[in-house]
């Protein structure tokens, strides 16, 4: 990361800032998903990082808060994208997006964050110290950390 750049939560109307990195992810990115990110990014059980660069945005993550479990009560949260522009790859963004989810996760009382990883970012996870389990998708290992103490519905 440099000077310049910074991790912050996206915003419901910066929809036309954060397309072309969806586009490249893969998807409808229509109408719907407009809407879609719009109720997302002001939805509390969300969170969706941008990573901006002066006004460009270079990266996003987005993670969902599925909520206590029923007979236990242990949150699960699961990291869904995580996404850096090419020309600003193994600068640093990466990482920093996703402390950022960890630390949202952490701090909102999550007990399980999971994802699961394509087979080119199994790498990148690896470098964080993090192994993934190939069951039950071999090519998308699963990844899971358990953070510990008490984490019993904090929030509801
Ligand atoms: C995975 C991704 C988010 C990593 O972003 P990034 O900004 O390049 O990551 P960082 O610069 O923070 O990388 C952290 C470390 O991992 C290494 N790394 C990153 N991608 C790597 C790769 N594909 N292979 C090997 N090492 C990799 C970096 O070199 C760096 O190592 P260092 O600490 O020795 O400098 C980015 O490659 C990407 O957007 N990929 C396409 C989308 C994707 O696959 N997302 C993951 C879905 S689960």
């Amino acid at each position: 990361m440099t000077s310049e750049q910074r991790i912050r939560p996206a915003k419901p109307e910066e929809w036309e800032a954060i397309l072309p990195l969806l586009q490249t992810m893969g998807g409808q990115c229509d109408e719907a998903a407009r809407q879609r990110f719009a109720r997302i990014t002001q939805s509390d059980d969300h969170y969706l990082p941008v990573a901006v660069d002066d006004s460009h945005h270079i990266g996003y993550g987005w993670a969902q808060d599925y909520g206590p479990h029923l007979r236990t009560g242990d949150r699960t949260a699961r990291l869904h994208d995580l996404f850096v522009l090419t020309s600003q790859r193994k600068g640093g963004i990466g990482t920093a997006l996703f402390a950022a989810i960890r630390a949202w996760a952490e701090g909102r009382g999550v007990r399980y964050l999971e994802w699961q990883a394509s087979h080119a970012a199994v790498p990148f996870y690896e470098r964080l110290g993090y192994t993934g389990d190939p069951c039950p998708q071999p090519e998308y290992p699963f990844f899971e950390i358990e953070f510990p103490g008490d984490c019993g519905e904090p929030l509801r």
